[in-house]
């Protein structure tokens, strides 16, 4: 089957894109109240790690991401920042004062660790779509974080996303075996839904060494945005070699693969 999705001269789907989520390295920061680690230090050298766009979920009770962050990440970064975001006015007017190269709508709950689930998007259409299309018109890309899940697929094309990053969570924390094989089969057949239906594709949340092969050899997918494993295993052989080795596990899966 054949989908709209761009490809190499080779016929390859074109190289898988790593964003590098720096969330938890302001984590830690937070951790003492100060200055180190930056997290704009660790986006620059995860860009020059291999990275091809950085990502920074500012929540609203600003648990790890500063506005400060943002406003640096901003300023210093020279690859495109990815602003995670719940879609809140006070969000939306964060987003529309820096204009980064792209917005994923995120949903947020206070007492949760970290993003549980995807998007509402079929149930949540009226509150989703006005700022979908302001935050479009403002010419930010505009992503929408969902399960894999067709009625959500189809609910986020016809508000107009122009893309939808899928889940791996549930993927991720499966045991190896029939039930992540399961979930792992979900991902595929939304990933090429997404495609059919003109949506450009990503996935993450919870990906590490172990888990992110079988997601990266998905033809269909576009990009994978990776944080709290990159910054756990920094503790072992520095950001720069966790994100170089994650790179080079994503472009094994990938060599494999031939167009959708
Ligand atoms: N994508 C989205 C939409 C997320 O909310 C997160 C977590 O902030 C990630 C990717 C990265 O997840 P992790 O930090 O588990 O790699």
């Amino acid at each position: 089957m054949t989908h709209d999705q761009p490809v190499n001269r080779d016929g390859r789907p074109l190289r898988l894109r790593l964003g590098v989520n720096v969330d938890h390295v302001a984590t830690v920061r937070n951790a003492r109240g100060g200055l180190h680690p930056d997290p704009v230090r660790a986006a620059l050298l995860a860009a020059a790690s291999g990275a091809d766009g950085i990502t920074a979920h500012l929540r609203e009770d600003r648990r790890h991401i500063s506005d400060d962050d943002i406003q640096r990440l901003m300023g210093e970064l020279e690859i495109p920042l990815n602003l995670e975001m719940a879609a809140t006015s006070e969000m939306v007017t964060i987003a529309l004062r820096h204009r980064p190269h792209a917005v994923c709508l995120v949903p947020e709950k206070r007492q949760e660790r970290t993003t549980e689930g995807g998007l509402d998007v079929a149930g949540g259409h009226n509150h989703l779509t006005p700022v979908v299309r302001t935050l479009c018109d403002a010419g930010i890309r505009v992503s929408l974080f969902i399960e894999a899940e067709q009625h959500q697929l189809e609910a986020a094309a016809a508000m107009g996303a122009p893309v939808v990053e899928l889940h791996t969570g549930s993927y991720c924390e499966a045991a190896p075996g029939p039930q992540r094989d399961r979930l792992l089969a979900r991902l595929q057949r939304a990933a090429a839904a997404a495609a059919r239906l003109g949506l450009e594709c990503h996935a993450g949340h919870g990906l590490g060494f172990d888990t992110v092969k079988p997601i990266a050899a998905i033809a269909e997918l576009m990009e994978l945005n990776i944080g709290h494993f990159l910054v756990g295993e920094a503790i072992f052989v520095g950001f720069a070699e966790a994100i170089q080795h994650m790179r080079v596990l994503m472009d094994e899966a990938r060599s494999q693969v031939s167009a959708p």
